[in-house]
């Protein structure tokens, strides 16, 4: 036989020669959650391990990723439900919790990149990504209030912004609003290709943000398309997104190598909290290996093409000391 493709998996160190793809820390962008008070920290239930932080507890943490090897986080409020109203004014109010532990973080650890949330559901009375009329979802007046949102984020700090709306024309017109603030530097991270998907639960258990009526549907894509996936993406690219991202990961690993074959642009892919609750409880119930499942699940997103993974994963990744 001529051709013995196990030869090269012959011992650990061809096996280790041969490797295409390796995970390194600095593959990964850990998001976390920031909530009212101080001194406090509670565990999500349907996300073991995660938690969300009152805000001097949060730089803590960071402090203790960043030891770590981890330098990109991502960071979501759980936001009062008395706070929460139909335009989602909390988000862009001066002193508001997400506001404030934005400028804490951001000027503690001026060397770390943190991606800083647009959208209104976590401040919707509605829990909807944009302002409800007659049931309807309205996406130019909603773009004021994104507008609004990054504008006062980039005030308080931020570098990087996450339109993770899916209204249309969001990234151009979130560039324009950066820019003519004067902050032409403050990048946007597209959530370019986000599906409307039953992986996103246990996040808005953290967040209580599920939405008070029907679905997001009519702004998130349709599981079935991948198409679509290209046009989102290219109109994203025309519109000044810096990074492009693909949400869920696990069951889109398609898409991600789709738009890496299709831009320049680097490819981002969100790990999500129902991804991550899935291998959790399976692993509690020891029937997976929760480790391996973690590591087989990080490369794959690699492999398809990102060069971003925003992973609930990444401090347990970490911790493995792993080069
Ligand atoms: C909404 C938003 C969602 C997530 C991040 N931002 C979910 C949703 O559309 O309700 C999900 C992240 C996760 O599941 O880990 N703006």
């Amino acid at each position: 036989m001529l051709n013995r493709p196990r030869r090269n998996r012959s011992s650990a160190a061809i096996r280790t020669m041969v490797e295409e793809n390796r995970l390194s820390v600095k593959d990964l962008l850990f998001p976390l959650f920031v909530m009212d008070g101080s001194a406090t920290k509670t565990e999500i239930k349907s996300m073991p391990g995660i938690y969300r932080y009152t805000t001097d507890l949060l730089l803590k943490e960071i402090e203790a990723c960043l030891n770590l090897g981890i330098t990109s986080y991502a960071l979501f409020p759980q936001v009062a439900e008395d706070r929460k109203d139909s335009l989602a004014t909390e988000s862009h109010r001066k002193g508001s919790l997400y506001l404030e532990a934005i400028h804490a973080v951001t000027s503690r650890f001026p060397e770390i990149s943190m991606l800083t949330d647009v959208a209104m559901d976590p401040y919707s009375s509605d829990g909807h990504d944009g302002i409800v009329k007659n049931g309807e979802i309205l996406n130019d007046e909603t773009l004021e209030v994104l507008a609004k949102m990054a504008v006062a984020q980039a005030q308080a700090g931020s570098k990087l912004i996450g339109p993770s709306d899916m209204m249309d024309g969001r990234v151009g017109y979130l560039r324009e609003s950066l820019d003519d603030a004067g902050f032409t530097s403050v990048g946007i991270m597209a959530y370019s290709a986000k599906y409307a998907s039953a992986f996103y639960g246990p996040f808005r258990d953290a967040l209580e943000s599920a939405p008070k009526f029907g679905d997001k549907k009519t702004y998130q894509m349709n599981p079935a398309n991948s198409r679509e996936a290209l046009r989102e993406a290219e109109l994203d690219e025309l519109e000044g997104a810096d990074f492009l991202m693909v949400k869920p990961a696990l069951a889109y690993l398609d898409i991600i190598s789709l738009l890496r074959d299709n831009t320049n642009l680097p490819i981002a892919a969100y790990n999500v909290s129902g991804e991550y609750a899935m291998v959790k409880a399976a692993a509690a119930n020891g029937w997976i290996d929760g480790e391996k499942a973690m590591l087989e699940s990080l490369l794959s997103m690699k492999r398809a093409g990102a060069q971003v993974i925003l992973t609930y994963f990444a401090k347990e990744f970490a911790q493995l000391k792993l080069s």
